[in-house]
């Protein structure tokens, strides 16, 4: 790492004092040497008022489906007090990082954190325990763990979905055909990000000082196309 990159990291780990610094998950305390979008808080900004609007509801319990290192269970789980939470990660080495996030957040009683979702265990996390969020990030398997003839608990459940086409060609117009019966559906679709992305309440001469590199720092580096899809069962959740 070049050292303007170090530099810019240490002063704004230091002036955020470890904690997302805006949008719906402002607060959450990061793992050291967090992903610079998560801790500026524009990440996936397209989504906040999505995320904001699914807080404001009383969720039994949130599923979190490739936890990555913890944003969205920990981010979910600070603004639900009331819900459960299990998150599925696939590599042992994240499965770490969301352990200590849950942790500092203080929500490891009321945590499940397992390892790869699977048709099977994912049905049974979601099955018979009344309203029910599902959040999935999963790298294309989302077209397989969406599935409702293995998964059917899906049917009467709330999602959110990254959809990843690049990977899986398809997989989101799948996703749609298989839920446009049982689900409204909603497309959130990616944007550029700017300087106006990075909180400039955090330090407000770096963007004057440093425009580059705040740039940089609210960038997203996503492989190619994607979507979100929110998916909100048409009959009342059980
Ligand atoms: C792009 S990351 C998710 C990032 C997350 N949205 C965030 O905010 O940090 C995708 C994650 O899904 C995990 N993953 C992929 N397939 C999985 C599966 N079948 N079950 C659980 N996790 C899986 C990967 O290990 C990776 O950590």
């Amino acid at each position: 790492m070049y050292p303007a990159d170090t530099l810019f990291r240490a002063v704004t780990w230091r002036a955020s004092g470890g904690a997302v610094v805006s949008g719906p998950f402002r607060g959450l305390e990061l793992a050291p040497h967090p992903f610079l979008p998560h801790l500026l808080g524009s990440y996936e900004r397209e989504l906040h008022p999505t995320v904001d609007a699914l807080c404001a509801r009383q969720w039994r319990r949130i599923v979190n489906v490739g936890g990555g290192n913890g944003f969205y269970i920990v981010g979910f789980g600070r603004r639900v007090p009331a819900a459960e939470l299990v998150v599925f990660e696939l590599t042992a080495e994240a499965r770490a990082v969301i352990a200590a996030t849950v942790e500092r957040n203080g929500l490891t009683a009321r945590t499940r954190i397992l390892g790869a979702a699977e048709p099977g265990n994912l049905d049974a996390a979601c099955a018979g325990a009344g309203p029910t969020l599902v959040v999935m990030d999963v790298e294309g398997a989302e077209l397989e763990l969406t599935d409702p003839a293995q998964v059917p608990s899906l049917r009467a459940t709330t999602m959110l979905i990254e959809t990843h086409d690049v990977l899986r060609a398809g997989c989101r117009d799948a996703i749609v055909a298989r839920y446009g019966d049982s689900h409204t559906i909603t497309t959130i679709v990616p944007r550029p990000r700017t300087l106006a992305d990075f909180p400039a309440s955090l330090a407000p001469l770096l963007p004057r000082v440093m425009p580059a590199r705040c740039v940089e720092s609210v960038q997203e580096w996503r492989g190619g196309p994607q979507e979100w899809l929110l998916l909100g069962p048409k009959k009342a959740e059980g």
